[in-house]
């Protein structure tokens, strides 16, 4: 190595290691020779940005067009959802919505699968992995138990069932859907639910039956009961308010077996309501 020293300082090969040390570490941007506070400086920052509204007058009022996003993003999903005729045109003007982030996520849009014109509309929660990956709703091993539980009772998405989700992307991870999530493909799910017009409906697990009932507590209390389901999109086509049956989500029951009973039953309501509505 090349002492490059005059005896006084350290030599330009120690130099050179020395500054390879730093960049090592992480330590590769040119800094001033006094301390900077970063704090400070980000707090005067934000006061400069705040200060033109803070000085607004009192009565200065926000434009009377303007909207918030998520105000945008429901006022664009109501009216793409509502100037959709059928089922198809329903389906296109979700697959052409970019207010759910989700869709950026997911594989494929998941719709709803079965009878256009069913007796028995049934909503659950998101699509999971299955389902992402085939386009279809309960595909899985939770949809597999469903088919089985419907069929007991004389229900199949052959004949006289319609199934769809509260949403139409799956949720990385099978996470819990947001509020936002939820609110922005809401209008969607409202039209739906007019254009198949079923004679009941039947809400699987704690988030379709507190969403579409309005309701807070758990499934466990709110299953088993009749309810009815009313909304602006149905009275616009002028369809009566439709019964509604909350029970157990088929995915809860592949954890807690013993549950089963409890869903039977209310599918054994189903069907014999469904039996006074046809006769
Ligand atoms: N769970 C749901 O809620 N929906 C599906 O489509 C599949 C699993």
């Amino acid at each position: 190595m090349t002492d490059h020293s005059n005896g006084i300082g350290p030599a330009r090969d120690e130099l050179v290691a020395a500054l390879q040390w730093q960049i090592d570490v992480g330590a590769d941007e040119a800094i001033g020779d006094q301390p900077v506070d970063r704090f400070v400086a980000a707090a005067q920052n934000t006061a400069a940005v705040a200060t033109p509204s803070a000085a607004k007058p009192a009565s200065a009022k926000p434009a009377a067009t303007a909207l918030a996003p998520q105000d945008a993003v429901a006022a664009s999903a109501r009216s793409m959802a509502e100037s959709a005729a059928d089922l198809v045109a329903l389906r296109d003007s979700l697959a052409a919505f970019d207010g759910c982030s989700l869709k950026t996520t997911a594989t494929n849009l998941v719709f709803g699968v079965g009878q256009s014109k069913a007796d028995v509309m049934l909503i659950g929660e998101a699509p999971g992995r299955d389902e992402d990956r085939q386009g279809v709703p309960f595909v899985g091993v939770s949809g597999q138990l469903l088919d089985v539980m419907l069929g007991y009772v004389g229900l199949s998405r052959d004949e006289n069932v319609y199934i769809t989700n509260i949403l139409p992307w799956r949720p990385p991870g099978n996470r819990q859907p947001t509020d936002a999530e939820i609110a922005a493909c809401l209008p969607f799910l409202t039209r739906h639910i007019a254009l198949v017009a079923p004679r009941i409906l039947v809400f699987l697990g704690g988030t379709a039956a507190k969403t579409l009932l309005g309701r807070s507590e758990g499934i466990t209390r709110l299953r088993g009961q009749w309810y009815e389901y009313a909304s602006p999109a149905l009275e616009n086509v002028g369809i009566e308010p439709i019964p509604v049956m909350a029970t157990l989500h088929p995915a809860y029951l592949l954890r807690q077996p013993a549950q089963k009973r409890a869903a039977w039953k209310d599918l054994l309501s189903v069907r014999q309501r469904l039996d006074t509505l046809t006769k």
